[in-house]
């Protein structure tokens, strides 16, 4: 077990505090999708193991959903909002072109301090946003940080094009992270490391066509779904073997392993080839289908709620997605 991160005492540790999450009240099923579109509730579950999506009314926007996630994350945490000193929200799906969805959360929880912004890296958002957050931890520019996934991808489907709008939903998760002062995160709690890989040249495998500085539009979601899924697994593999050979540690050592919510088949076949034990695998995603970068903190708040992920525990984050964009995260609870 001994090398660098293991052993190396690092100033300030980026401690989980709370995690939180908030789905819309639209609970749209399988059923209710195949009466508009050429599909079956048979057909999504054997491909996916969605069972059905949330879908957010006209008035919740992005920041609305960011926001109940903070409250729930700041409730968890015991932490003021006035204490944040940063927030990070990562969405593809933002309220507006700017002002960044973050400034919205900021004003709504009534935080006049400290700074806000977006992060942009799609499904692999929310690892991406927490390694920026606990790089702002570790270099002690900052105490305390609320990093939030939220979006509204039921904005940006082309409802009839049944090989991208049975996939997705809405939905906000966020955890509240805190410096703490000496220590070591792999003994004493916190992120132990975190490894981002991005590879424009896959682009055109999963983009959106519009945006400001093309159309002017909004756009519609774009996959090919097939090499989707057949780079996921082997990128997901990338970056939790660097995790792996960096701590030191194997697949063995988990306790949890939380997969970025894409689809079932995808989590699976991942844990097979990294050898994560079933019984070790946290999957919400049959319950509220590919929420982006909202879906590793929601399978969090489900996975803390009931009681399985427990301070202490060694827990592997992944996701992978468009850009193409991949990445993990491994945290001492
Ligand atoms: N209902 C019924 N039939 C469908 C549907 C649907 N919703 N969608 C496609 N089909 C049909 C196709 O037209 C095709 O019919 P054909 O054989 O007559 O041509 C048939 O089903 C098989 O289509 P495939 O695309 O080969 O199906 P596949 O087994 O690859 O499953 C899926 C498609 C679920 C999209 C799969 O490729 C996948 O999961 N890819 C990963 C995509 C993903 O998760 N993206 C999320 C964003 S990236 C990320 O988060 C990691």
């Amino acid at each position: 077990m001994g090398n660098r991160l293991t052993e190396t005492n690092l100033r300030w540790r980026a401690v989980v505090r709370g995690v939180g999450a908030y789905l819309p009240h639209r609970c749209m099923s399988n059923a209710e999708l195949a009466a508009t579109v050429e599909t079956s509730d048979e057909w999504i579950v054997q491909r996916t193991g969605i069972t059905q999506r949330y879908i957010a009314a006209p008035d919740e926007t992005t920041s609305v959903l960011a926001t109940h996630a903070a409250r729930a994350a700041l409730s968890n945490a015991g932490v003021d909002a006035n204490d944040i000193d940063l927030v990070i929200v990562a969405t593809s799906t933002p309220d507006y072109t700017f002002p960044a969805t973050a400034t919205q959360v900021q004003a709504a929880l009534g935080i006049r301090h400290g700074a806000a912004f977006d992060l942009q890296a799609v499904c692999s958002g929310f690892v991406f946003a927490l390694a920026t957050a606990e790089k702002f931890i570790r270099s002690g520019s900052h105490r305390r940080v609320l990093v939030i996934g939220a979006e509204t991808f039921s904005r940006l489907l082309d409802w009839t094009d049944r090989t991208t709008c049975v996939l997705f939903g809405d939905g906000a998760g966020a955890v509240v992270l805190e410096g703490e002062d000496g220590g070591n995160a792999f003994k004493d709690g916190g992120i132990i490391s975190t490894h981002l890989r991005s590879d424009g040249r896959f682009r055109d495998k999963l983009f959106v066509d519009g945006g400001p500085g093309s159309n002017g539009m909004t756009g519609h979601l774009r996959m090919e779904g097939r090499d989707v899924f057949r780079h996921a697994v082997g990128m997901i593999e990338d970056v939790v073997t660097a995790a792996f050979a960096e701590s030191g540690i194997t697949a063995d050592d988990l306790d949890w392993f939380v997969p970025h919510q894409a689809n079932r088949r995808i989590i699976d076949a991942s844990a097979v080839k990294l050898g994560v034990a079933p019984s070790k695998v946290v999957a919400t995603v049959q319950l509220h289908a590919n929420t982006s970068a909202a879906s590793i903190p929601l399978a969090l708040a489900t996975a803390c709620g009931d009681g399985r992920i427990k301070k202490g525990n060694l827990v592997m984050l992944e996701a992978m997605g468009g850009g193409f964009t991949w990445g993990s995260a491994l945290v001492r609870w």
